[in-house]
C-alpha cells in the first residue's frame, strides 16, 4: 500500500497518434491523477513522423487536458517509468489478437522491474479496428485519414503528403 498518487505511463510508438490512443488517454485521466504519454524513439527506423514531432502533435491534441504530460523516451520502458516516478503501464487492449504480445511485454516489464504493473484499458468499439500500421498504410496509399486521427495529426499528415509530392524521393 502507498499513499503516493499513482502515476501511469502510457507508452507507444504513436506513429501516428490516432483516435483510439486519444480515447485511452481520456479514460486514463479519469482513473489516474498523473498520466505520462511516453513516445518511443526509434521504434521503427523510418517512422512516418520523427519522435519530437509526434510529441508536439500529441501535446497539441491533448492541450488543456489536466494531469497529462507527453515526453519522448529511448531505451527500456522500465527506466523511463523510474525517471517518471510511475509504476503503472497503461496499454490499450483492442481484441484477443493483441493479447499474446501484450501479455508477453507485461510479464517482461515486471521481470525487469518488479513494481511495474500493467493495466489494460479497452477503447470504445468504434476504434477497435484502428492501429498505427493501418493509418500509415492508408496514408501511404493516398487515402483520407480524417476521422481516424485527431485534427493536428491530420493536418501534419496532409503537410507531409504535400511535402512528399514536392520531393517524391524522400517519401
Ligand atoms: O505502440 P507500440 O509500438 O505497440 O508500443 C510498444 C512499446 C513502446 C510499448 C514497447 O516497444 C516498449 O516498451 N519499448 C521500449 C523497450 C523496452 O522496454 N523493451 C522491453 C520490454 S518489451
Amino acid at each position: 500500500m502507498t499513499d503516493q498518487p499513482i502515476t501511469a505511463v502510457y507508452p507507444g510508438s504513436f506513429d501516428p497518434f490516432h483516435l483510439g490512443h486519444l480515447d485511452i488517454v481520456r479514460r486514463a485521466v479519469t482513473i489516474f491523477p498523473r498520466v505520462v504519454v511516453g513516445v518511443l524513439r526509434n521504434a521503427d527506423k523510418t517512422p512516418l513522423l520523427p519522435a519530437e514531432r509526434r510529441v508536439e502533435l500529441i501535446r497539441e491534441t491533448l492541450d488543456g487536458m489536466p494531469g497529462v504530460e507527453v515526453t519522448a523516451f529511448s531505451g527500456l520502458l522500465v527506466d523511463f517509468m523510474r525517471e517518471s516516478r510511475a509504476r503503472v503501464i497503461l496499454r490499450g487492449m483492442r481484441a484477443v489478437s493483441d493479447f499474446e504480445y501484450e501479455f508477453q511485454i507485461a510479464l517482461m516489464n515486471r521481470r525487469l522491474w518488479n513494481p511495474a504493473e500493467t493495466v489494460f484499458l479497452t477503447p470504445t468499439e468504434e476504434f477497435t479496428y484502428l492501429s498505427g500500421r493501418i493509418v500509415r498504410e492508408i496514408w501511404h496509399l493516398g487515402g483520407d485519414v480524417s476521422g481516424l486521427v485527431p485534427e493536428p495529426v491530420r493536418r501534419a499528415l496532409e503537410e507531409l503528403r504535400m511535402e512528399s509530392l514536392r520531393n517524391p524521393a524522400e517519401a
